[in-house]
């Protein structure tokens, strides 16, 4: 299906979903986009990307050869002012007791760009000597984990849902660009929630999971859009080094209140003018629309405007109990990654996927054995400014 009313260098086609998918949800969402050629790209042409990215938040380009530079390249194209990797350069120095630490490894002559995957790579890659990569399995991060059994036959989980953002001083990349290099073979897997719903998906070996925070919102009761569009999210400070020995909910979608995040005191030198504030739904500047994007985990507060006629909250205020954090945020998000809202990257070696950070969720699934090569470029740029919230006009309409 080409639509003829959109701009006209390259060719536009829905993306493959699968069968647990409601194509209704999917009509906007995601484009597979045919002719475009890295090494001849022209600025004319990257304004169409970057339009067609915000309008359908997932664009697939298949059989593409692309070097670190020309990677960074396309990011950078997102947004000129912005340099540095979403999480700082040079991350594989820093922060130790970070989450994200083991899973990246700069690429030395394009720092913005990381190699991520699993297995150990045999030589130099792109001055890199032999990295050894791990892909994150969902045992060392999800309180409940699966049976080695069940294991055995497949079975697997969403390991995080998440935004690509450092949520303390940097502000959240607009964009994500994630090529893969090499992609190993293996079984289709299932993708459990195993919370109590039954709710499973069929996905291929180490496949990426993205639901739009367009459907996130539209779907709730208007009484959860009242609340979404007054809420402001606050941030821990350092959120991956707060959270560093606390466990996720088996959906991947937030923690598990165990009391086991880090007493602020304990944390890394933090100062509160960098700590991150930002709205429960972020505008799209491209369509208007409004994105439920909140990164469950690092959720500490959460600061809600009054609304008399509201049936939550009219009065306002600020939840500071983190259970209470939480449960809210769960109850407004685990709708939006119900099995029919998923979209599963089914990865192939050549694939690039640009994806609007600030407009859906993401989360790595499967298991891979350590003989199993799997590696991934991924780039994105802290953004020059925090993403903008509802306006006047959606208060209006939603609160
Ligand atoms: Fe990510």
């Amino acid at each position: 299906m080409v639509n003829v009313t959109e701009p006209s260098h390259f060719t536009y086609k829905p993306i493959p979903v699968a069968s647990n998918a409601n194509p209704l949800y999917f009509e906007d969402f995601g484009r597979q986009v045919e002719g475009f050629d890295p090494s001849r790209s022209t600025p004319e042409q990257m304004e169409e990307i970057i339009n067609m990215l915000y309008k359908h938040s997932i664009l697939l380009f298949k059989n593409l050869k692309l070097t670190p530079k020309q990677q960074f390249e396309m990011t950078h194209a997102f947004e000129p002012q912005a340099n540095n990797y979403g999480h700082g350069n040079n991350k594989t120095g820093n922060t130790k007791s970070s989450i994200l630490h083991p899973d990246l490894k700069t690429i030395p002559h394009q720092p913005q760009v990381q190699l991520i995957g699993n297995g150990k790579v045999q030589g130099v890659y792109e001055g890199l000597d032999s990295p050894q990569l791990k892909h994150p399995h969902h045992k060392t991060f999800h309180k409940e984990i699966v049976s080695d059994e069940d294991e055995e036959k497949g079975v697997t989980r969403f390991y995080r849902w998440h935004i690509d953002a450092a949520l303390y001083n940097l502000s959240p990349p607009k964009v994500t660009t994630l090529y893969a290099v090499k992609v190993p073979a293996g079984e289709l897997q299932t993708c459990r929630y195993d919370d109590g719903t039954g709710d499973e998906l069929q996905v291929s070996l180490g496949g990426t999971a993205f639901v739009s925070g367009k459907n996130m919102f539209d779907v709730l009761p208007d009484e959860l859009k009242s609340l979404a569009v007054r809420t402001t999210v606050e941030y821990a400070p350092h959120p991956y080094v707060w959270m560093s020995k606390a466990h996720a909910m088996s959906t991947g979608l937030g923690i598990e209140s165990e009391g086991l995040e880090m007493d602020l005191e304990d944390l890394p030198e933090w100062e509160e003018s960098k700590v991150k504030k930002l709205p429960m739904c972020w505008k799209n500047p491209v369509t208007g629309s409004l994105h439920l994007q909140v990164h469950p985990c690092g959720a500490y507060k959460l600061h809600i405007a009054p609304e008399p006629s509201a049936a939550l909250y009219p009065a306002g205020g600020v939840v500071t109990d983190l259970k209470t954090v939480r449960d809210t945020l769960y109850k407004i998000q685990r709708p939006g990654i119900a099995p029919p809202l998923v979209y599963s990257q089914d990865w192939e070696e050549g694939d690039l996927v640009i994806f609007h950070n600030q407009g859906l969720l993401h989360s790595v699934m499967g298991a891979f054995t350590p003989d199993q090569l799997r590696m991934f470029h991924q780039c994105n740029l802290a953004a020059s400014e925090d993403p903008v919230g509802p306006d006047a006009e959606d208060i209006t309409k939603y609160a």
